[in-house]
């Protein structure tokens, strides 16, 4: 698959089946992410990969935060956060370093590490894998953050969950760049 079929053909797929994908297919998804371009070589970027039981702890994590944070809400709620990591069978978090040094911007640590996803969405989907970028309150949830060894003032700018889609998509028809875009010259 060249660059532009990937591109092209690329969509979130949240419905994946629950078999495991062997280590070596999400080494090559983040050795892909790896390749982004990124500011003063800083390699902002941090993942942390949830498989089997990991993906069940994320959950408990999530589920207890989730208590803390609204004890009213029914026990049916914190069963269903409990069980969002096990959507797919490989959850991958994103984290961004803060820079070090004056010289190197926030903003710009978390665009190259938002880079990093799309090439690891690219790269799943050259691999026929389906794959989801997700967010949520969990991104910015510190029990969570501490849960991932991340440290509080880091950004989790993604959860992007792995697995075999359970089909094949249509292609999605997306609109034009022209109404975002101005020529100068
Ligand atoms: C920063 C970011 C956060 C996202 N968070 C979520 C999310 O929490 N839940 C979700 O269903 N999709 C999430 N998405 C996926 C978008 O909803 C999805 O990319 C969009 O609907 C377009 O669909 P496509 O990826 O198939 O083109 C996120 C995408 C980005 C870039």
């Amino acid at each position: 698959m060249d660059a532009f079929e990937a591109i092209h053909s690329r969509h979130s797929q949240g419905k994946v089946k629950p078999d495991p994908v062997p280590r070596e297919l999400i080494e090559k998804l983040l050795e892909a992410a790896v390749q982004a371009p990124n500011h003063y070589k800083v390699r902002p970027w941090r993942f942390v990969v949830l498989t089997g039981e990991g993906r069940s702890q994320l959950g408990d994590v999530m589920a207890a935060s989730q208590r803390e944070r609204h004890p009213e809400f029914t026990q049916e709620v914190f069963d269903k956060t409990r069980a969002l990591p096990l959507r797919a069978p490989v959850v991958i978090a994103v984290g961004v370093d803060q820079p070090s040094e004056a010289k190197v911007l926030e903003i710009e640590n978390v665009c190259a590490a938002a880079a990093a996803i799309e090439n690891l969405l690219l790269a799943a989907q050259a691999l026929s894998l389906g794959a989801k970028w997700r967010t949520g309150e969990w991104a910015s949830d510190a029990k969570v953050k501490e849960f991932l060894s991340f440290e509080s003032d880091q950004h989790v700018i993604g959860f992007v969950y792995i697995g075999y889609p359970e089909f094949v998509a249509e292609p999605a028809i997306r609109p034009s760049f022209e109404d975002r875009t101005v020529w100068m010259g």
